[in-house]
């Protein structure tokens, strides 16, 4: 059973999970097919969490479903069932990171804590309060696109894939235009800083300096509280037991984190795939209206997140033929499901038109992704204004040259220049 990793080298999967292959983060489509084909439950052929647990890859959509579901049989949090989580650490990083940095969030807790941390900033994000934010990013998209349009050319993702997401993000929560570029960068160091093998030396530093950070901006709302989610979550935390002053801190982290990074991928890698597909780009020029099946469309074809956070097993249980042992790790590969030939037809191409599109590029169960209105307000509003505003965007170097930065679970484009 074990051995069925076939034609597919090792060395290609570790690529997967480290992104030291160039090709294979630009492409992972084929690998990732190889593996739909060979098994829907694949084991890793290294250790990522001691040599005594195995890991798994979830490569097909029922199975993939099935586990980020069943909360009886996997948890987010190792600790829950005494094991380590991946590479031998706890979710607390080293001694001297700020521990509300790494500490639990909903994404890292199951339930009951799970539903009492979203619970308190879900009202936030329900679509009916999303809308109402159209105009101020509307507004946001404007503006990026009114400083660069007589230029003739920019590049897609410093000028406007990365500000839009940030900007929207930094108005909900209320921290000031002055730290915008600031946080960028951190962020941006911890995207990339991380990998199987792979910890570059800023990403300590780099944490730190983002958790003093918010500590900091949270003591400023105490002092002065305005109208915006982080005033909102201090009165809860301040009301009472709902919210600890860590949980405060680590949500404030995880939303500032979370919410910008995936949205600029789905912006900017959205846009390379339209120009790669120019029959899809000119239908979608010629009827605006396309957009937000389009942005779904995206989603699916080539997602932000290329996997889930991991799971670990509860008990030992048997997935799709495998017997995963308690305290195995086991990566839902969204963007395999996300292909997965049982689930979509022809799966392999961009259809920005496709009706039947049940893709989870957002995840699945109780850790589907909170922000999804928010990204996909924002993916309608970016692709709308830009293609209306800009509609002979075309990409003003090779494609080849285009690069991508690998990120555990992502990858996003290092820049793509557009000229217009
Ligand atoms: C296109 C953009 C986005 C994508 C593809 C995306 C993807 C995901 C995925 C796959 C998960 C589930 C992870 C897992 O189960 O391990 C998730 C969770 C989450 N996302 Fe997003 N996300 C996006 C945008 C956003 C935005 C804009 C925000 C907020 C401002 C956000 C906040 C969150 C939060 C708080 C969670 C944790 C939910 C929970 O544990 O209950 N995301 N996201």
């Amino acid at each position: 059973m074990n051995t069925q990793n076939q034609n597919i080298s090792d060395k290609a999967i570790f690529s997967l999970f480290s992104g030291d292959n160039s090709e294979i983060v630009a492409n992972p489509f084929g690998l990732l097919a190889q593996m739909r084909s060979t098994s829907a439950v694949m084991p890793l052929p290294f250790p990522i969490a001691g040599a005594d647990r195995r890991a798994w890859m979830i490569t097909r959509m029922q199975e993939a479903v099935q586990m980020l579901k069943d909360q009886a049989h996997f948890t987010v949090d190792p600790s829950s069932i005494g094991v380590e989580g991946l590479f031998g650490r706890n979710s607390a990083e080293a001694d001297d990171t700020p521990t509300f940095f790494t500490s639990k969030t909903m994404l890292t807790v199951d339930e009951p804590d799970h539903r009492r941390l979203r619970l308190l900033v879900s009202k936030a994000f329900t679509p009916k309060y999303i809308e109402s934010l159209r105009p101020q990013v509307q507004q946001i998209a404007d503006e990026l696109l009114d400083r660069v349009q007589d230029q003739g050319q920019m590049d897609l993702v410093a000028d406007y894939a990365f500000p839009l997401p940030i900007n929207v993000i930094s108005e909900m929560l209320g921290v000031p235009h002055a730290d915008r570029d600031q946080i960028r960068g951190w962020s941006e160091a911890l995207a990339h800083g991380l990998g199987v093998g792979k910890r570059d030396p800023g990403v300590q530093a780099n944490m730190r300096a983002f958790g003093e950070y918010v500590a900091h901006l949270v003591a400023e709302k105490r002092q002065r509280p305005a109208d915006d989610l982080i005033s909102q979550m201090i009165a809860i935390e301040e009301e009472g037991d709902r919210l600890s002053e860590t949980e405060l801190l680590s949500t404030i982290t995880l939303l500032i984190f979370a919410g910008h990074e995936t949205t600029s991928n789905l912006i900017a890698t959205g846009t390379f795939m339209l120009l790669e597909h120019p029959d899809q780009l000119e239908q979608l020029k010629a009827d605006l209206s396309l957009v937000p099946s389009a942005v779904e469309e995206l989603l699916r074809f080539n997602g932000p997140a290329t996997i889930a956070g991991p799971r670990f097993a509860i008990e030992d249980i048997e997935l799709a033929g495998q017997s995963v042992k308690k305290g195995d790790v086991l990566f839902a590969v969204l963007a395999s499901a996300n292909r997965d030939e049982a689930q979509f037809t022809e799966p392999e191409e961009l259809d920005i038109a496709r009706t039947l599109n049940r893709h989870i590029a957002f995840g699945q169960g109780i850790h589907t992704c909170l922000g999804a209105p928010l990204a996909r307000l924002e993916g309608d509003i970016a692709f709308s204004t830009l293609l209306r505003r800009i509609p002979n965007l075309h990409l003003s170097v090779p494609r080849e040259s285009v690069i991508w930065n690998f990120s555990l679970n992502s990858r996003s484009l290092a820049a793509l220049p557009v000229a217009f």
